[in-house]
């Protein structure tokens, strides 16, 4: 097939989607009705910012307060919930916290990742993660630098960070797998990390695709792109672990004993309380 008749078939392919979408909205138009509850600032992902543990910008994630919304206007009885395209889990976790038993099925590794932090979170020692991230600040990521852990890149990444923050980001990477033994710790700080990879690099998602910094030795197109500040990956690091702990301390109700946390830092850590 040549390349005009590819662009003649998706043309016609839009044309046939768009004039089914008129015709599926024509038939339903007198049951549409018009809530000014269902604005922007419920609807979209923005409203998410206020959200605890809206950690990772997920940008195709509904809004927390949108499915609280549907929940507690609707009142169905709670049951099972399925969420067969369940994104980072937004109606999953909103559902239980009201009681709802919930299902979820995700096709993208970052979704079932950042849904996995998530369980992880909720279930964490967060006097023992406190530790661990004081201790964190306190370093300096390069010195743990390990090839085995620099990244195989994909020609789509390649150059996507400044290298030395790259070199950073690995070697706390580097650090997370060699001296965190505490898995739910290390996966919370290795999701710490995902989280701000947009931050740090000279990229931004643009729906399926990446938009390239003019900065970046990989700027292409007419028009110069400026994403505004990149982020130091020691000052995004910092930021993204301390969001996390206080969104974690928020909603921690148990504390453990001295005794306790004790025990499980010198089984996870090795690191001792009194910095010894
Ligand atoms: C709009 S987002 C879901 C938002 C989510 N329900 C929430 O509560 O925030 C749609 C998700 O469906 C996922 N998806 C698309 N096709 C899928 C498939 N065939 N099976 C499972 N997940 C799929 C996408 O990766 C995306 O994360």
């Amino acid at each position: 097939m040549d390349k005009n008749s590819i662009l003649e078939k998706s043309d016609s392919q839009l044309i046939t989607s768009n004039t089914k979408r008129g015709a599926l909205y024509n038939k339903y138009k007198s049951k549409i009705i018009h809530n000014p509850c269902l604005d922007r600032t419920l609807v979209s992902f923005q409203a998410n910012k206020e959200t605890q543990f809206s950690w990772l910008k997920y940008r195709e994630g509904f809004s927390e307060k949108l499915v609280t919304y549907l929940i507690e206007t609707l009142k169905p009885k709670p049951g099972a919930l399925l969420d067969p395209f369940a994104g980072v889990g937004t109606s999953l976790f909103t559902a239980s916290d009201l009681n709802w038993q919930t299902i979820g099925i995700e096709l993208l590794p970052v979704g079932v990742f950042a849904i996995e932090a998530k369980i992880n979170a909720r279930a964490i020692d967060v006097e023992a993660l406190s530790l661990v991230i004081n201790q964190i600040k306190t370093i300096n990521f390069s010195d743990y630098y390990d090839q085995q852990y620099a990244f195989n890149h994909l020609a789509i990444t390649s150059g996507a960070f400044p290298e030395p923050q790259e070199v950073e980001l690995v070697g706390y990477i580097s650090y997370c797998k060699k001296h965190i033994q505490d898995i739910s710790i290390r996966n919370i700080l290795l999701f710490a990390a995902f989280c701000i990879l947009e931050d740090i690099s000279y990229t931004r998602k643009d729906g399926q695709y990446l938009r390239w910094d003019s900065r970046s030795s990989r700027s292409r197109g007419k028009k110069e792109f400026c994403k505004g500040e990149i982020l130091l990956f020691k000052d995004a690091i910092h930021k993204k672990l301390s969001q996390i702990l206080s969104d974690l301390s928020n909603s921690s109700v148990e504390s453990i004993t001295e005794e306790e946390l004790h025990a499980i830092l010198l089984a996870s850590t090795g690191t001792q309380i009194d910095g010894s």
